[in-house]
């Protein structure tokens, strides 16, 4: 997820651009990067790290100011955070400058063609191929919005593009597919950006560009078609937010941002991890697949909700592997002296790559002998540098202290490297594998769904401000989900809140009900998981024959709990070991409204860090 900004009009072009870069930062900030059109020329710009970087940069090396130019603010996915990595990137002639957010997916192949006919490709990413075959493009049809057409319409994967040409003095032309773009307005000027975030201090109105459109930017007028330059409808509208709400781009909290983005970050996670016949590339997993075929164990450490994905993952990687794993806390690991070998595959799950707890067990494990795999969704932060190997979700910057999408992302990959182990290791047949990934591919929509019917949830949420606790009971991969649900109400709204195995309930905790208590219980599919399903609803009634006030979250056409549930919250179908990516979603956005009730600080909580450097 990066960030980027395009400008023709009569102010300083650089100058919009880099303000524009500064408010886009939060979309990633491991390079920043400008080119300006000037002099009959292109000037660039480019340094590793954050916008800052690349400010004092123009400071101690000015560029020739123009009135057309490109930025780019980089979260970092293919290739390391490196000034030649940075964007823009440019053709062997330097005429062409281009910016992307996404993933091109057939990057590989098109840069092997392109190194043929003599291009000389200089960084590591997906990216740069682009700027080359845009300079092809151009050289026969001496228009760069036609050049763009043609070259997206050879490409795969989700791709925001914008570029200039220097023979093009006074154009800006960007693209966009699966990944945003939307155009500002001006008087006589206008401006391309991720999100109105970077220009909303010049205006306010915008113009929305849909999927596969091509738009060319002139300082009189915009021009949108479609892929095939047929002309494309458009959607023209009035941004209404003050500035100041704008870099949480329209929401209240970066947590309700960040819990908006799920669909995204979940889809974008598995973006270039599925090749077209539907079956599993994990290419990036750099361990040997020999080292785990001869996995005798596998141990996952984290902290906090991402072992919370951790527990859930034990659920998937036994059931589709049949190896054995464990779950530990991280900042437990190494004190217990655990048992490790060459034949033990360690996974750790950080969504900031520097929780001090989970690097310290990385370093143990591997000092043991054992393989380590983070799963991480921070480019180039210290967990993923010191492991074997890497998979990175693709969530983008998480800002609320609360983990939201970054959890939703360490599910989709601790179930892709579940698969990948059952695939390596035989114990999944092809066609098992390509229906679980159909199954995930549905996720994203399935999330969508359940963002759609939550102003109940926010209702009820509100109802219980006064509060003291909340209990949260599940079975299986329900019980994480009821971990994760207490675990947010406790940073958020600084409740008493405990997650239990509902199992576990007759053992003690059923001494805590009583009259009015609300309960929070996620129902396993009925389908599937019939017995389990069974023993819950049992549970259900148990406590409500106690007096509990039950908050039931059960999924669409489960009818069986709805005489025992004071409040149903309705999930979409999904097999029962994805269900914890659709029933955490209610559960984050029940502990969000109740903190907000309470008058707390969402976003950064009391006593609270994102990510925790000390042990
Ligand atoms: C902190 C955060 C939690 C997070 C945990 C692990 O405690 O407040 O939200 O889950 O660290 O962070 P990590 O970056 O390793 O996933």
């Amino acid at each position: 997820m990066c960030g980027i900004v395009g400008y023709v009009g009569g102010q300083s072009a650089l100058d919009v651009v880099v303000a524009g870069l500064k408010r886009l930062e939060y979309r990633g900030y491991d390079s920043a990067g400008v080119a300006v059109l000037a002099d009959g020329g292109l000037a660039t710009a480019k340094k590793a790290g954050k916008l800052v970087n690349l400010e004092k940069e123009l400071k101690d090396r000015p560029l020739p100011s123009g009135s057309t130019a490109l930025g780019h603010t980089r979260w970092a996915t293919h290739g390391g955070p490196t000034d030649a990595n940075a964007h823009p990137h440019l053709d062997n002639a330097g005429r062409v400058a281009v910016v992307h957010n996404g993933i091109i997916e057939n990057f590989a192949l098109l840069r092997a063609e392109l190194i043929t006919r003599g291009h000389d490709v200089v960084s590591e990413t997906d990216s740069e191929v682009v700027g080359h075959l845009l300079a092809e493009s151009f050289s026969s049809c001496g228009d760069l919005a036609e050049a763009m057409r043609q070259v997206c319409r050879r490409l795969e994967g989700a791709f925001t593009l914008v570029a200039v040409h220097a023979d093009e003095p006074g154009v800006v032309v960007g693209a966009r597919r699966n990944s945003p773009l939307v155009v500002g307005v001006g008087d006589g000027e206008y401006f391309l950006a991720s999100d109105v975030t970077a220009f909303i201090d010049h205006t306010r109105a915008a113009i929305e560009l849909g999927q596969d459109q091509v738009v060319e930017l002139r300082r009189d007028g915009v021009t949108i078609t479609d892929f095939a330059g047929d002309t494309a409808d458009v959607r023209s509208y009035h941004v209404d937010w003050d500035a100041s709400a704008a870099e949480k781009g329209g929401y209240d909290y970066f947590m309700l941002k960040e819990i908006a983005e799920q669909p995204k970050a979940v889809a974008d996670t598995l973006l270039g991890r599925i090749d077209v016949a539907g079956s599993l590339t994990l290419d990036e997993i750099r361990i040997p697949a020999e080292v785990l075929r001869e996995a005798t164990k596998v141990v996952i450490v984290a902290c906090g909700t991402a072992f919370h994905a951790g527990l859930i993952a034990k659920y998937a990687i036994e059931h589709w592997t049949r190896i054995p794993c464990e779950v530990e806390l991280a900042s437990e690991f190494r004190y217990r002296d655990p048992i490790l070998d060459e034949r033990t595959l360690v996974i750790a799950i950080s969504q900031s790559g520097e929780t001090m707890d989970t690097l310290m067990a990385v370093r143990h494990a591997r000092e043991q002998g054992a393989r380590v795999l983070a799963i991480c969704n921070t480019n180039g932060s210290t967990i993923p540098r010191e492991s074997d190997a890497v998979l990175y979700t693709h969530a983008g910057p998480e800002v609320a202290v609360a983990s939201t999408k970054a959890f939703l992302t360490q599910l989709v990959a601790c179930y892709l490297v579940a698969l990948y182990l059952g695939q390596v290791r035989g114990t999944q047949a092809g066609d098992e594998i390509r229906a679980v990934i159909r199954d995930l591919a549905e996720i994203s929509t399935a999330v969508e769904r359940v963002l759609e019917t939550m102003e109940p949830v926010r209702e009820l949420a509100r109802s219980l401000a006064a509060k003291n606790t909340v209990l949260f009971l599940g079975r299986h991969v329900g019980y994480p989900v009821a971990l994760e649900g207490a675990l947010k109400l406790k940073e958020l709204a600084y409740m008493h809140a405990e997650g239990f195995a509902a199992g576990e309930l007759k053992h003690g905790p059923i001494a805590l009900i009583d009259e009015d208590l609300p309960v929070v219980v996620v129902v396993p599919s009925p389908r599937g998981h019939s017995v389990l399903h069974d023993k819950i609803v049992s549970n259900i009634q148990e406590i409500r024959a106690r007096g509990a006030r039950t908050i039931v979250i059960a999924e669409e056409g489960d009818e069986t709990v709805s005489p025992y549930a004071d409040h149903l919250i309705r999930i979409p179908v999904t097999p029962a070991l994805l269900q914890p990516l659709v029933a955490t979603v209610p559960l984050q956005v029940f502990a969000c409204e109740l903190a907000t009730a309470r008058g707390n600080e969402v976003d950064q909580p009391r006593n609270l860090a994102k990510s925790v450097t000390v042990e």
